[in-house]
């Protein structure tokens, strides 16, 4: 089985090829990651020489080379986790999120059609649904939930979840969707909440805080969304769309405050800033559906995990220190001067 994982260089798609490589030793992993700023190669170096692993820069979009790379690798499946993901970035330049999000999906989607595939997984996102109000916290989205984006962020990755929907009908490509909420966990680039707090924390610096703080997300450890994506590539019908959540609604103001406290830093640190544009309010997802027919259920509580993700930035400084200062961008040079001279 080849399987290929885009985005790979990613945070959920590092940890994905981490997963698989554990679950399924067997498998040949194909990453393909044009290493944008959020990509970082030197998250997956350890992979890089083995057997069984191959590393492409490519960009998505790039028709000709993604038709070449199909051409070379014939995947059995997909999984697409390549996109410009951080809301704030998208509120300010629209134009890349559409760009790789929509055209990017749409470019794997007919060289799967050229080339043949069993399955082409779409990573989506629970931002598809738009938020909930906070005063009723008996509503949660369920795959029925109609979209209804607010970002441009959420609204590329809506276009490409109905992109998805009419290659299935029309062309009847074998595609599955996902729907995760937030995840936390290692490997997740500086510029996201929970390492953008403990990051800051460490050095002392202020801990930017959006609006009132009482933005409602539902937290899910990055291992059971890979988990969750496995369940669905290996025991789904084609076709299904699956919201996968942890039950695990938190205001990011006591993600905050959770940080400050293991780390034994004080809230004084805390800075309340102008709030994000059309700043969504609270999203929930209700996950029985994958419950119900895959029998997926997350493993890690909360507690557990915000305990596990902080021990693990302050154990890997080096990389996200790496981050802070430009160094990883260089990574990519390095590895491909010595593949050369191999
Ligand atoms: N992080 C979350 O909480 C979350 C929740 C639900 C769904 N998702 C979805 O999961 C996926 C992965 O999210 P993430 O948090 O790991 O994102 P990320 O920003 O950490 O990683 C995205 C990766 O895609 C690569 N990439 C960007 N544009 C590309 C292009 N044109 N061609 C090839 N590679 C490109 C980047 O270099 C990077 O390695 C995204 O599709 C996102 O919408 C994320």
């Amino acid at each position: 089985m080849k399987i290929l994982i885009t985005g790979g260089a990613g945070f959920i798609g590092s940890n994905f090829i981490f997963y698989e490589r554990a679950r399924h030793p067997d498998y040949r992993i194909v990453c393909v990651d044009k290493l944008t700023y959020a990509g970082n190669l030197m998250t997956l170096q350890n992979f890089l020489d083995e057997p069984g692993f191959e590393f492409y820069k490519t960009d998505i979009c790039d028709r000709q080379k993604i038709y070449e790379l199909f051409e070379t690798e014939r995947p059995d499946i997909v999984v697409n986790f390549a996109a410009e993901s951080h809301v704030d970035r998208s509120i300010e330049n629209p134009s890349e999120f559409l760009q790789t999000n929509i055209i990017g999906t749409e470019v794997l989607l007919d060289a799967c059609r050229k080339y043949g595939i069993s399955r082409f997984h779409q990573v989506s996102t629970d931002e598809v649904y738009g938020d909930l109000p906070l005063d009723r916290r008996d509503i949660f989205f369920t795959e029925k939930t109609p979209l209804h984006a607010s970002s441009p962020y959420s609204a590329s990755k809506a276009s490409a979840d109905l992109l998805c929907m009419a290659y299935s009908r029309t062309y009847m490509l074998p595609i599955t969707i996902s729907r995760c909420s937030n995840n936390y966990g290692p490997y997740q680039f500086p510029e996201k909440l929970i390492p953008l707090m403990i990051t800051n924390a460490l050095a002392n610096k202020p801990l930017p805080v959006y609006g009132d703080g009482l933005n409602v997300r539902d937290w899910l450890y990055v291992e059971d969304h890979c988990e969750a994506i496995d369940f669905i590539l290996h025991k789904a019908k084609i076709g299904s769309v699956y919201n996968v959540g942890g039950h695990n609604e938190k205001h990011n103001i006591d993600i905050v405050k959770t940080i400050l406290s293991v780390l034994r830093k004080p809230e004084s640190l805390i800075g309340y800033v102008t709030d994000r544009k059309g700043h969504d309010r609270r999203y929930a997802i209700d996950p029985s559906l994958i419950e119900h027919d895959l029998g997926w259920k997350p493993n890690t509580k909360f507690e557990d995990g915000i305990q596990k993700t902080i021990k693990w930035y302050l154990s890997n400084k080096v990389w996200w220190q790496n981050i802070l200062n430009g160094k990883y961008l260089d990574f990519y040079d390095k590895f491909n001067r010595s593949k050369k001279k191999g």
